[in-house]
C-alpha cells in the first residue's frame, strides 16, 4: 500500500515559530559545513580542526558488547539508566578517587542532555546562570531553548583564560541568578582550573546561595597538573551538579551516553522525573558503555600522551606564525588563538571558499560563536587538535600559508 502526501497542505503564510526557536544560533562549529563540502567537491583536502570529534579508535570492548547483545526484544530500559552502567560508572569514579553512589547518577543522552536537565532543574524561564566566556557554544543554545539566560564574564586570553576575578563573577550575579557554571578542562580554551579557583566558585555559591554546574567531560585530558573535580569539595554538598559524558574519554561521541551526578536528592529526583518524561536512553549503548568503565590507567595515560604530543606540535607550529597569539592550553583538545586578521568568521569561510595550498585547506571554528557578548572573539579561532601529528603538521603549514595570503590580514 502506498500513501501519498500532498506536497503542500498549508495555504497562505506559515504559522509563526516561537521566538526562542527563531533566536537559536547555528553552531559555529558546524555552520561552515556546506563550504567544506563544496571545497571537497572541488578536490581540496579539508583538515577538519573545527569539531571536537576525536579520531582515536573507540576501545574494542564497546563493539564486542554491541555484537554480543542477544535479548529477543529491545525493550524500554529504566529511566534512571541501566543498572550495569550505573554500577560501572560508580566504580569508574571510585578509581578516580571520587566517592559517587549509583543512586547519585542519572544517565542521560550524552553530556548535552545532562546540561539541559541541569538548566531545567535549577532555573525557571527568565533565570540565569553565570559563566566565564568564551564557553562551550552549546551552553547558549541549550539554555536559550528552555528560557534560561547566560550571564557571561570575560576571561583574559593573555593569561590563558583563567577563572575571571571574583569581583567580576559577583558583579554578574543578580536576583535571577541560580547557578555558576564551570568547565574544566575547558572547551574552547583548554584551561584547567586550579583547586583555588574552584574553591572560589564554591565560596561564592555558598554566600549567594547558588548551584554549581561543573562540566567535567574532559577530565582525563589534563597535560599540566591534575584535574580537580567539584566532587572533591564536600562543602559544595547539595549545590554541586556534575555533568559528565563518555563521548571524549572513550572516543564514543556517537554512543550518546552521559550523566548528571549530584548528592542533592531533590535534584536527583527531578532528574529522574525528566528522565521518565523521555522514557529512557538507548539500552545497548549503555550496556556497551558499562564495559568501558573499568579500563585501566594505561588506557588514560596513552590517551593523554597522544593528545599532549599533538598539543605540543601545534603550539610549536603556531608559535612560529607571525602575529598569532595564544597561551599553551593545559587540557582538553582545543586551543583559542588570536590571529592577525580582520574578522575570524570571514577568515574561516575564506579558507574554505577562496583558498587552497597544495590542494589543501583547514576548517576551524570562528571565535565569536563561543562568546555571548557580541563584540568579542572576532579575531579568535578555536582549533581542535583531533588529527594525528603528521596530519596536524600539514594542517599547520596550510594555516600559515592561508594567513599569509588572506586579504584581510592585519600587520603583525
Ligand atoms: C564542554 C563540553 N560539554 C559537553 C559536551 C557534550 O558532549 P556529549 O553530548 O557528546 O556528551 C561537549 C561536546 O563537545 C563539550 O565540549
Amino acid at each position: 500500500m502506498s500513501i501519498s502526501i500532498p506536497p503542500q497542505t498549508l495555504t497562505g503564510r506559515d504559522p509563526k515559530l516561537a521566538a526562542r526557536a527563531v533566536g537559536l544560533p547555528h553552531s559555529p562549529i558546524r555552520k561552515l559545513a556546506d563550504d567544506a563540502t563544496a571545497a571537497r567537491k572541488r578536490g581540496t583536502k579539508v583538515y577538519q580542526l573545527n569539531i571536537g570529534q576525536p579520531d582515536v579508535p573507540t576501545p574494542p570492548q564497546f563493539f564486542e558488547a554491541l555484537r554480543s547483545f542477544s535479548e529477543p526484544v529491545l525493550a524500554y530500559g529504566h529511566s534512571k539508566g541501566h543498572s550495569d552502567l550505573l554500577e560501572a560508572w560508580s566504580g569508574y569514579y571510585a578509581r578516580k578517587g571520587l566517592d559517587v553512589l549509583p543512586s547519585q547518577i542519572q544517565i542521560t543522552v550524552g553530556g548535552s542532555e545532562a546540561l539541559w536537565f541541569a538548566f531545567i532543574l535549577i532555573c525557571d524561564p527568565g533565570d540565569n546562570v553565570v559563566v566565564s566566556e568564551p564557553f562551550y557554544t552549546n551552553y547558549f543554545s541549550l539554555a536559550m531553548a528552555v528560557g534560561v539566560q547566560l550571564h557571561p564574564v570575560a576571561s583574559d586570553p593573555s593569561r590563558g583564560y583563567p577563572l575571571p576575578a571574583r569581583r567580576d563573577l559577583e558583579a554578574a550575579i543578580d536576583d535571577r541568578t541560580r547557578g555558576i557554571m564551570i568547565c574544566s578542562p575547558n572547551n574552547p580554551t583548554g584551561t584547567v582550573l586550579t583547586r583555588d579557583e574552584i574553591a572560589t566558585v564554591v565560596q561564592i555559591a555558598e554566600e549567594r546561595d547558588l548551584f554549581i554546574l561543573s562540566d567535567e567531560v574532559y577530565r582525563e585530558f589534563c597535560y599540566e597538573g591534575t584535574h580537580t573535580s567539584i566532587w572533591q569539595y564536600p562543602q559544595a554538598g547539595n549545590r554541586a551538579i556534575l555533568l559528565d559524558s563518555i563521548s571524549k574519554r572513550f572516543s564514543a561521541c556517537g554512543a550518546r551516553v552521559g550523566a548528571l551526578v549530584s548528592r542533592n536528592a531533590t535534584v536527583m529526583d527531578g532528574a529522574l522525573r525528566l528522565g521518565q518524561a523521555r522514557l529512557c536512553t538507548a539500552t545497548v549503548e549503555q550496556i556497551a558503555a558499562a564495559r568501558l568503565m573499568d579500563l585501566g590507567d594505561d588506557y588514560y595515560s596513552a590517551l593523554a600522551d597522544e593528545y599532549k604530543g599533538r598539543r605540543d606540535l601545534m603550539c610549536e607550529r603556531l608559535g612560529h606564525m607571525p602575529g598569532v597569539r595564544f597561551e599553551k592550553p593545559a587540557g582538553a583538545f582545543y586551543l583559542m588563538a588570536t590571529l592577525p586578521i580582520d574578522d575570524a568568521d570571514r577568515f574561516c569561510r575564506w579558507m574554505l571558499t577562496d583558498f587552497a595550498y597544495e590542494q589543501q585547506t583547514v576548517m576551524m571554528a570562528p571565535g565569536s560563536g563561543f562568546y555571548a557578548t557580541p563584540s568579542r572573539g572576532r579575531e579568535e579561532v578555536r582549533i581542535a587538535y583531533v588529527l594525528e601529528k603528521p596530519e596536524l603538521d600539514k594542517a599547520m603549514t596550510t594555516l600559515a600559508a592561508g594567513l599569509e595570503a588572506y586579504p584581510g590580514r592585519r600587520p603583525a
